[in-house]
Formats: C-alpha cells, structure tokens, sequence
C-alpha cells in the first residue's frame, strides 16, 4: 500500500443492476474528491462507456439535487465487450488518454470481477463501493439499494394483505434475488409471511403443503408467501402452480414485484450509507488502498479485497430465519 502523494484526477462509474442510492455515492465521490483538489471523470454506462470513451467531466454543481434521485445519472449496462481482452485494452488507454489514475467502481459481483481484472492487467488502482440491492456481497453490512428495495417490497405487500384477507386468497408474491435471499428473508419477516422461500435453503413442497394445512386448520385461509427470484422449487408462478398441483382447494394469485424494487428514491438509509462509502472510497484511494471494496461492518468503515468481497457469499442469517419460522406460525 503505497500512499499517493497526489490524484490529480479520478473516473467514477455505475455499472450492473443500478441501485437507489447510487447517485448519492456518486455525488459523494465527486464531492470528496474535489475538495482535496482532484478533478473528477463520470464515466457512462459502466465498463461500455469505459471502452467507448464516454466520459463526462463532474464538479461539485453537477452532482447537485441528485441525492434523492433513484437510478443512476452514469446509466449502467452489463458490458460483453470488457470480457474480451481486447475491449479491456480499449478501456484502459482511453482511462489514460483522460488522465485517469485511479477509478472508484460502484455496483455488485460482475462490475467487482471487471475491476480487479482491470487492477490485474493495467495496475489501474480501483476502490469498490457496494451498489446492489441483493445485499449478496461479503465486508459490508448492507449494500446501497437494499433498505429502499425491502422498503419498496414491504409497501406493495402490505397492500396487497389487504385483498388477499378480503378473498381468503394465497399470494405468491416474487421478489429480486437470483443467489441471493437476503430481500425475501427480511421482507418476509416484515411483513409477516406465512412462508419464506429462498436460494439458501432447499424448499420442499410437501412441507409447505403441510404448513398451509396447518394454517387453514387454525382457520387461517389466507397467506403471504414470499419467494426469491431464484428459489430452487421456481418463481412466485411455478411454486403458485405446484402449490395448486398438490392441493386444488386454494385460491392462490401471483405478483412478481419486478424491477419496481430497483427503482425510486432512496431511504434515509441508503443515501446516509451511499455517503460515508462515496467518501471513504476517495479518502481510501489517498491512502494508497487499491483493489478493496469499502464496507461498513458493526458501524465502523472496513476494506475488503475485492476478490474476497466477491468470492465469500454471505452466508443467510440462520437466526432470522429460525425466528421467521416461529413467528409465522
Ligand atoms: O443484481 C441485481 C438484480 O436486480 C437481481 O436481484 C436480479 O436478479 C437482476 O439484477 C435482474 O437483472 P436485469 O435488470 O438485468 O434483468
């Protein structure tokens, strides 16, 4: 770790799935850096704007009356052509032509694997900041994004109890998370899921036949069962119509919550957490840190490989979902 006496300019980007809170970081980023006198490039739609050249020079003004704005003002995109070695050649001299010495990468798992690729070929310094909603990255506590998407989540549910109580029905309410069941275990728990489905667990469907049982014997003829997108039993409509396969008698309907949970303005939360990891990311390339993502464990700031941030899969917490499955009774 070698402490850079001077940046005179960093690149900032967005890249993935965007996340509330991500302009917050972005805004964080600029501000920070300006202030110790480094000039700043927004790079546009993540690793492909990196390889087009699509940069846009950003001073305090620009980053203004963004905090709360959901999105991305970067834009984002899943990029092909940075998986070639190729595209990753055009990126890094187009960094250099720009005078960028270091970048600050703020997404998930894939935009964390370009980088230290990045880092590894070209020694192009790079920080992480945790920008997803899927909360699935090991050194931080929470991810930007993921309190606004459970907040999102547990509005559209509560809604939807109200007409599920009203028609004795059974909801099969889908929400994000491909690996990862970090939103459905929490939402669930919120909003006092009859069932919780998620990646980390196998799910049996006799034993969820069982518990609806249980549950119409206590008279309870109507539920919320929440399902992560990347349940191994299937989505919210195959798991409604396996349900329907076992046991005819249910009235079950479907929602699939969708990208509504990546979208809208950022809680309290989110832009607080966006803020100090925007700031800690520059304050961390001063350092000298380079290749670690920045997190923050138990309230204090924490750097974390980002190969390890990538690589040790958070774990579910095994005590919220033994408390899921007492409460739910
Ligand atoms: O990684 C964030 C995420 O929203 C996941 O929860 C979801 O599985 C995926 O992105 C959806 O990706 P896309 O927007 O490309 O369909």
């Amino acid at each position: 770790m070698a402490k850079k006496e001077k940046i005179n300019r960093i690149g900032v980007f967005t890249s993935g799935g965007d996340a509330p809170g991500m302009n917050a970081a972005v805004r964080a980023v600029v501000r920070t850096a300006n202030h110790y006198g480094t000039a700043v490039s927004g790079i546009m739609r993540g690793y492909d704007g990196m390889i087009k050249g699509d940069f846009v020079n950003l001073v305090s003004k620009d980053v203004s009356g963004i905090i709360q704005r959901g999105g991305t003002i970067l834009q984002s995109a899943r990029s092909k052509e940075f998986m070639t070695k190729e595209g990753r050649e055009k990126a890094y001299n187009n960094l250099v032509e720009n005078g960028i010495e270091a970048v600050v990468a703020i997404g998930g798992d894939g935009t964390f694997t370009g980088a230290t690729i990045l880092n590894k070929e070209f020694g192009m310094p790079i920080i992480g900041v945790p920008g997803t909603i899927d909360n699935d990255l090991f050194g931080s506590d929470a991810t930007i994004g993921y309190d606004t998407a459970m907040n999102t989540v547990i509005e559209a549910v509560d809604k939807i109890k109200d007409t599920a109580g009203s028609h004795n029905r059974l909801f099969f309410i889908e929400v994000m998370g491909r690996d990862a069941g970090c939103i459905a275990l929490n939402t669930g728990i919120a909003v006092g899921a009859e069932e919780i489905l998620i990646p980390e667990t196998v799910t049996y469907m006799d034993d969820l036949i069982l518990t609806l049982k249980h549950n119409k014997r206590k008279g309870k003829n109507t539920g919320i069962i929440i399902v992560a997108e990347g349940d191994d039993a299937g989505g919210a409509y195959e798991v409604a119509a396996k349900v329907k396969k076992l046991d005819s008698s249910y009235s079950t309907r479907v929602t699939v919550l969708g990208h509504t949970q990546r979208g809208g303005s950022p809680t309290l939360a989110d832009r607080v957490l966006a803020s100090q990891l925007g700031f800690h990311a520059v304050e961390s390339l001063y350092k000298g840190h380079n290749n670690v993502m920045v997190g923050i464990v138990n309230g204090k700031l924490e750097l974390t490989p980002l190969e390890q941030a990538i690589k040790n899969s958070v774990d579910i917490n095994r005590d919220l979902l033994r408390l899921a499955r007492i409460l739910s009774i």
